[in-house]
């Protein structure tokens, strides 16, 4: 399937999702959810914590396989996948923690992405010896290492400072616009969402479905901080009231 503009790239359907619990009850996280992902589109999944984010993009993902429902993604996918805490290995450092995703990737394009994130003169670094922003960096370039054409991102920018998760944020659109990836991006920051995304979908309810989605017509670069500001009251009064 060709993934040219205004093509579905990601079609997904989960009729219910349920966890046992130590105790031994069901508790269902996810029914009657479903979502669709525009190629080359940038999708923002809002969400209050504990609603199901992470469950759904381990489904997606393919991680998960218990659940009730069907996930659709073109036979040629690629995912990048950047997990909500880093998850590098310690052991290796930051070139091989990308080779490891990418092992036939020449040195030169490694060399490219992580320069590219800013990590240029870090690939010699262990994880530990990494701050927090540096790690996400590391994360989000072996997720671009993998040269998807489907990126998943689980709140990539969390507990970062204001001013760095905004600089890591552009930084993750340039990328994202100069390769037309199909992007999926969790987030519970509604500013994020409305600074980043063409498209943002709110998770509500128990158990958890879209409860609300927007197409943000304005393309990014030319949204003024008016029409942001008045997206995001008529989106957190949605959300502020699926939540009372
Ligand atoms: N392996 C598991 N066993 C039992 N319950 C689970 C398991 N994983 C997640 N849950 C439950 O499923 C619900 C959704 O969890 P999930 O991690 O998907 O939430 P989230 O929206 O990603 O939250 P956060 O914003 O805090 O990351 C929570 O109630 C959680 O306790
Ligand atoms: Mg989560």
């Amino acid at each position: 399937m060709s993934l040219a503009g205004g093509q579905r790239q990601l079609d997904i359907k989960i009729t219910r999702k349920a966890f046992r619990t130590a105790s031994g009850e069901l508790r269902e996280v996810l029914r009657d959810f479903s979502l669709v992902l525009d190629a080359g589109k940038i999708h923002a999944l809002v969400g209050p914590s504990g609603y199901g984010k992470t469950t759904l993009l381990r489904i997606i993902i393919g991680l998960d396989r218990d659940f009730e429902g069907q996930v659709s993604l073109p036979p040629d996918t690629k995912i990048g996948m950047v997990f909500q805490e880093p998850r590098l290995l310690p052991w290796r450092n930051v070139r091989d923690n990308l080779r490891l995703v990418a092992p036939e990737a020449a040195e030169a394009d490694l060399s490219r992405i992580a320069a590219d994130l800013g990590i240029g003169e870090h690939l010699n670094y262990f994880p530990g010896e990494l701050s927090l922003g540096l790690a996400r960096r590391v994360a989000l370039a072996r997720a671009f290492a993998v040269e998807p054409n489907l990126l998943v991102l689980d709140e990539p920018f969390v507990s970062l400072d204001r001013p760095l998760a905004m600089r890591l944020g552009d930084e993750l659109v340039t990328l994202v616009e100069r390769k037309k990836l199909t992007t999926l991006l969790v987030t519970h920051d509604l500013d994020e969402a409305i600074r980043l995304a063409d498209h943002i979908m709110l998770l509500g309810g128990r158990p958890a479905k879209i409860i609300a989605d927007f197409n943000i017509s304005c393309p990014r670069a030319t949204m003024t901080a008016e029409h942001a500001a008045e997206l995001k009251a008529e989106i957190g009064a949605i959300m502020a009231g699926a939540s009372a």
